[in-house]
């Protein structure tokens, strides 16, 4: 298995209160699967995909990812993990707006320790993979909001990790522009690579093989397709 939680639980702690945010959470994902987690605003979406995606291990549970205990790693390793196995994309792209288009794909390939001569054709395989092909030296500001989705898609597969992680990725586009980000991850899905987006649009969260539903910390419903 892929990714591995059991009897998740984390607690946020403010002052002398207490926020009970994931409540003894059971999820596997296989290598390969096409998954969306839905569930209302504040539910713990969020919180549970920076868990999966190694970002916060500070939780009660095991999780094991590809058979390894995630909790208790250093930091280091940790680190080591989330860049080769793991990319991101959000809802407001996150791009560097002072790095040109292939500068912030080349980043997490400047990480992993690549040197960056080597980056370049990686790069330029990324931008053709999202449509961008010859945009390497644009700016993020010269972009639409689709393009600059495309780009952060570029960048969280350029070092082809494992498993992407969207949360919301659509959230911030109009009705076209999010059915062409959605044909992208349809076309990762079919090359095989794990996904698992998070989406308050039920057409969005509909493509994906599976969904998990979360309320109030817990997963409620974990639907599959057909
Ligand atoms: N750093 C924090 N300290 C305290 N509480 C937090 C913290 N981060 C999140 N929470 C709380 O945890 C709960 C879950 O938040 P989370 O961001 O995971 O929700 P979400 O499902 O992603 O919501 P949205 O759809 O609005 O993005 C919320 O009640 C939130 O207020
Ligand atoms: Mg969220």
């Amino acid at each position: 298995m892929l990714i591995n939680l059991q009897h998740i639980n984390k607690v946020y702690q403010q002052g002398d209160r207490q926020f009970h945010v994931l409540k003894d959470i059971n999820l596997q994902i296989a290598q390969g699967e096409y998954v969306s987690i839905m569930g209302s605003s504040g539910a713990g979406k969020t919180t549970l995909i920076d868990v999966i995606g190694f970002l916060d291990r500070d939780f009660a549970g095991s999780y094991e990812f590809n058979g390894q205990p995630v909790r208790q790693m250093g930091e280091n390793q940790a680190a080591a993990l989330r860049n080769r196995h793991v990319g991101f994309v959000f809802q407001n792209f996150k791009l560097i707006p002072t790095l040109s288009i292939g500068e912030n794909i080349e980043l997490p390939l400047l990480y992993a320790g690549k040197r960056r001569k080597a980056c370049r054709p990686l790069v330029e395989e990324a931008l053709a993979a999202v449509g961008l092909a010859g945009s390497f030296r644009k700016f993020p500001n010269q972009l639409s909001g689709g393009q600059q989705q495309r780009v952060a898609i570029a960048r969280a597969i350029v070092n082809q990790p494992d498993f992407i992680i969207a949360d919301e990725p659509t959230g911030a586009l109009d009705s076209a522009t999010t059915k062409e980000i959605m044909a992208i991850f349809t076309r990762l899905h079919q090359q095989g690579k794990t996904l698992l987006i998070v989406t308050h649009d039920p057409k969005v969260g509909a493509q994906a093989e599976r969904m998990v539903r979360v309320a109030d910390g817990r997963v409620v419903d974990e639907g599959r397709e057909g």
